[in-house]
């Protein structure tokens, strides 16, 4: 095999609980990639669609993470990426992650697989530092693996994949306006009480006990933000109202996306979701804010092949 289409999912990090640990792959939203093998020995982007980014290879996600492999790789030769941009950056539903992850897992493929998925989100995350100047992989992890990931450590690295109940369906809604990973880090503080930390840590472990044994109720109870949520949800127009007529709605849960500004909830079925999604459009139309919703099952593969 020479060249491969795939198509990388949108993820939402963070979800809630879990700040640069836990994340999710969405099935429905994401980015199209084409990536062929080369003779000459080096990662060229030939061609960027739907957005305006970066086409040096230095100085562009995909570029940076195919690099980061190239490196470790004994391969002689090199890649051309084409890049189909649906998801839109600064969106907080993991552009970056999604052409960084895309471009490592399809190079993986077409090298047959020397690498492991672990191995392919080191990769990955040189892209998020590029575009974040922080190598997260809470995006990238569930971008290669597909489901709910969690980042047990960073060093050493660690992902374990966790349950999806069936039933969960996301629903997102993205103001049209951009904050930057970066932007929205630099409001943060360095350190958290004693007593938030209580808090957070036991809605983390609820909500994977949740996730695992399917009890809709338990992930809805945890899906609780103490930490980020109170700081980052001052950027986010609407954030309050959205969130209360999403649990109106009946969200199990609500909170910011990665680092927003989008907005998501978790449902029990796409009937709720797709409610959850009208009361949040409901919310910017009453303001006179352009915004796109998108509802989705979560996906279980991850990053795929397509025709
Ligand atoms: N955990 C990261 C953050 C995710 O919230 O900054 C960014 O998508």
């Amino acid at each position: 095999m020479n060249e491969i289409k795939i198509f990388c999912p949108a993820t939402i990090a963070n979800v809630s609980c879990g700040f640069d640990v836990l994340g999710l792959a969405l099935e429905s939203v994401g980015d199209e990639m084409v990536v062929r093998k080369t003779k000459s020995p080096e990662i060229r982007i030939s061609k960027i669609e739907g957005q305006q980014l970066p086409m040096e290879t230095n100085k562009n996600v995909a570029g940076v993470a195919a690099s980061a492999l190239l490196e470790k790789s004994n391969y002689e030769g090199g890649f051309e990426i084409e890049i189909y941009k649906r998801i839109k950056p600064g969106s907080g539903i993991g552009s970056s992650a999604a052409s960084a992850a895309g471009v490592v897992w399809a190079i993986n493929e077409l090298l047959k697989r020397p690498f492991s998925k672990q191995e392919l989100v080191t990769f990955a995350m040189q892209g998020e530092k590029l575009a974040s100047n922080v190598a997260h992989a809470d995006n990238v992890a569930p971008a290669i693996y597909g489901g709910f990931t969690l980042v047990r450590s960073y060093d050493p690295l660690d992902i374990v994949s966790v349950h999806t109940p069936k039933a969960l369906f996301a629903t997102v809604i993205h103001p049209q306006i951009e904050i930057k990973t970066s932007d929205s880090r630099k409001v943060l503080k360095a350190n958290i009480s004693l007593e938030k930390g209580i808090k957070q840590w036991g809605n983390l472990g609820g909500l994977i006990a949740g996730l695992f044994t399917e009890d809709y109720d338990l992930i809805g109870r945890s899906l609780e933000d103490h930490v980020i949520e109170p700081i980052r949800s001052i950027l986010i127009p609407g954030f309050d109202e959205i969130k209360s007529r999403s649990l109106e709605a009946g969200a199990l849960g609500c909170g910011i996306s990665g680092s927003g500004p989008s907005i998501f909830a978790l449902s029990k079925g796409e009937a709720t979701a797709q409610k959850v999604a009208s009361n949040m459009a409901a919310v910017y139309h009453g303001i006179g804010l352009n915004y796109e919703t998108h509802v989705s099952s979560i996906c279980p593969q991850g990053i795929k092949q397509i025709n």
